[in-house]
Parts: structure tokens; sequence; C-alpha cells
């Protein structure tokens, strides 16, 4: 008679742990993102998808120092992360930018990208499990906080996971062409790139540079790759920027990453990049 109780009790906790095995294996097919916030200052993170593709974290959220949000996306998703600093959503009525950097349009949830200078931390994720994940961090639009992309835990076989992004602050570094100030302090929130500041053909890879080719670095590129060494620095930045990995990686997205958060990263071999941008 314990025995068979026994076997009931155990029969039962077994049939508990299929359905939710059931459950989560449905479940892991979507990938998920973790946020965290390693800068010494608040910031409120915002979320854009492209083509349509569903809205994660609800577009944009509040995100203490040392605070971590985790959520999942769906195959096939596309779109973009990066940080808001300064702001101040207690006005509602108010109208106008609501952030000191990569406002979108005011709202808390953002149904538009940030305003530039901002670091972007893009996404395409696989449709199929054969097929593989593309991500980048881009300072194309200019730089606010650095990120860096860190895929985690035991990486799929034949992965080729790099850290992408950050490892030392590019507003420190800023030239003072480039620099955008706080209001009414000295103090450096954000850095336009340079093609956003000179708005030339050289610096934007238009008219008579708008072939890989004809638009290599500049001194201000270079100056943004230094600091953010696997991120794009320019339109048409070293390919390898992009990195890819197997479908069902799970990624950290960090704030102001240090060299420490790179070095404690995965450095496996990268792949020929693909093209994501333009
Ligand atoms: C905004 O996003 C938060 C999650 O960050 C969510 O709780 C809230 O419902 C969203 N608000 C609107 C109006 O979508
Ligand atoms: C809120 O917005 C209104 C309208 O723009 C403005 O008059 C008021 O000073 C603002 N209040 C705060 C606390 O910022
Ligand atoms: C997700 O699951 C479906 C159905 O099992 C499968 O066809 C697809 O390849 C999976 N996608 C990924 C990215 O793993
Ligand atoms: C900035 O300075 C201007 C003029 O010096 C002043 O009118 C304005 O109120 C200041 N703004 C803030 C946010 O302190």
């Amino acid at each position: 008679m314990e025995a068979l109780l026994l076997f009931i009790a155990i029969f039962s906790v077994a049939t508990v742990r299929c359905e939710s095995l059931a459950w989560s294996v449905v479940a892991s097919n979507r990938t998920t993102f973790t946020l965290r916030n390693n800068c010494q200052y608040t910031v409120w993170p915002g979320t854009l998808s492209g083509n349509g593709a569903a809205v994660l974290g609800g577009g944009g959220f509040e995100l203490a120092p040392h605070d971590v949000i985790s959520f999942s996306a769906p195959p096939g998703w596309s779109g973009r992360f990066w940080a808001r600093t300064g702001c101040s959503f207690s006005n509602n009525t108010a109208v106008g930018p609501k952030c000191a950097t990569g406002d979108c349009g005011g709202e808390l949830n953002c149904t538009l990208g940030g305003t530039p200078p901002v670091t972007l931390a893009e996404f395409t994720l696989a449709n199929q499990a054969n097929e593989k994940d593309f991500y980048d961090v881009s300072l194309v639009d200019g730089y606010n906080v650095g990120i860096g992309i860190t895929a985690l835990g035991k990486l799929p076989k034949g992965s080729s996971c790099g850290y992408a992004g950050c490892v030392s602050d590019v507003n420190a570094r800023c030239p003072p062409e480039l620099r955008v100030k706080k209001r009414n302090t000295t103090e450096t929130i954000a850095c336009m790139s340079a093609c956003e500041a000179f708005q030339t053909d050289q610096y934007c890879c238009t008219g008579d540079h708008s072939v890989p080719r004809s638009c290599g670095p500049t001194k201000y590129s270079k100056l943004f790759k230094a600091a953010c060494p696997s991120a794009y620095s320019y339109a048409y930045d070293d390919p390898t920027s992009t990195f890819t990995c197997s479908a069902g990686t799970k990624y950290l997205v960090t704030f102001c990453p240090s060299g420490a958060t790179a070095k404690a990263a995965h450095f496996w071999p990268r792949l020929p990049g693909h093209f994501l941008h333009h």
C-alpha cells in the first residue's frame, strides 16, 4: 500500500515535470534578452521592433544602477535597444523631449527610435533552428552610453558568438566639436557622429562617398573605434562588426560595460560578417 502510494506520488510529480518540460520546450524556442545597468546612474532603456515584430518590455522602462531585467522574443524578431539618460516622465502635460539623450518622442514606452546621438544594440534573430542570429553595436548614430552584447551560457555547437560593443567610455574622449553637453553645464552626455555634426558626404558615406571603397575610416570614426573596438563606428565599417550566433542563444546587453565585462565574455572566433547596415 505504501509502495503504491509512493508510486502514485512519484508518477504525479513526473507528470507535472513532463508537462512543464513540454511547455519549456515551446518557450525555449524564444530568445531571452537580459538588460543590465552597469552605469552609476539610472537609464531608461528603449526598445524598438522592426517590421511589426513584437514589442519587447513595453517599449521602454526605467532601470536603476545594478538593476537587471529579462524578457523574451519570438523567433525572427528584429529590433534594437538603447539607453536614455536624464529622463523625467513625471510631468505628463509638457510636450517635447523628456530625456536628455536617446529620447523617443517624449514617451516612456517608445514607438519611435531614439534621438541621436545614441548608441544602438541591434538584433535580427533566426526564424528557424538551423539559421543564425545576427547582432551588433552601432555608433553610426553617435554615442550616448556604452553598450556591450555578450552571448550567455553554454553556447550551442558551432557558435561563433563574440563580444560586440564598447570597452571604455566615448564621452570622456569625445572631441570638443562633437560633444553634447548637459543643459547649462560642462558635462558631456553624448558624442555626435561626424556625419551628424558636419553633414558632409565624406562623413555620411553619401554622394561621392556612397560605396564602401570611397568611404573609409576618419579620425573621428577611429576615435569611436578605440573605445568600442567591436562596434560599427561609421556606415561602412569593417563588416566583421556584425556577429552571428546559433538560434536560441541568450543575450546579455550591458549598459556601461567595462573592459572586464568584455574579457569575461566568450571570445569565440568570428565568422566573416554579414552586412546588416544599409
Ligand atoms: C509601458 O511599459 C510598461 C513596461 O515597461 C508597461 O507596464 C506599461 O503598461 C506600458 N504602458 C503603456 C501605455 O503601454
Ligand atoms: C510641467 O509642465 C508644465 C507645462 O509645460 C510647466 O508649466 C510646468 O512648469 C512643468 N512642471 C514641472 C515640475 O516641470
Ligand atoms: C521554433 O520551433 C519551430 C517548431 O518546432 C521550428 O520549426 C523552428 O525552427 C524553431 N525556431 C527556432 C529559431 O528555433
Ligand atoms: C539655463 O540657463 C538659462 C540662461 O542662463 C536659464 O534661463 C535656464 O533656466 C537654465 N535652464 C536650466 C534647466 O537650468
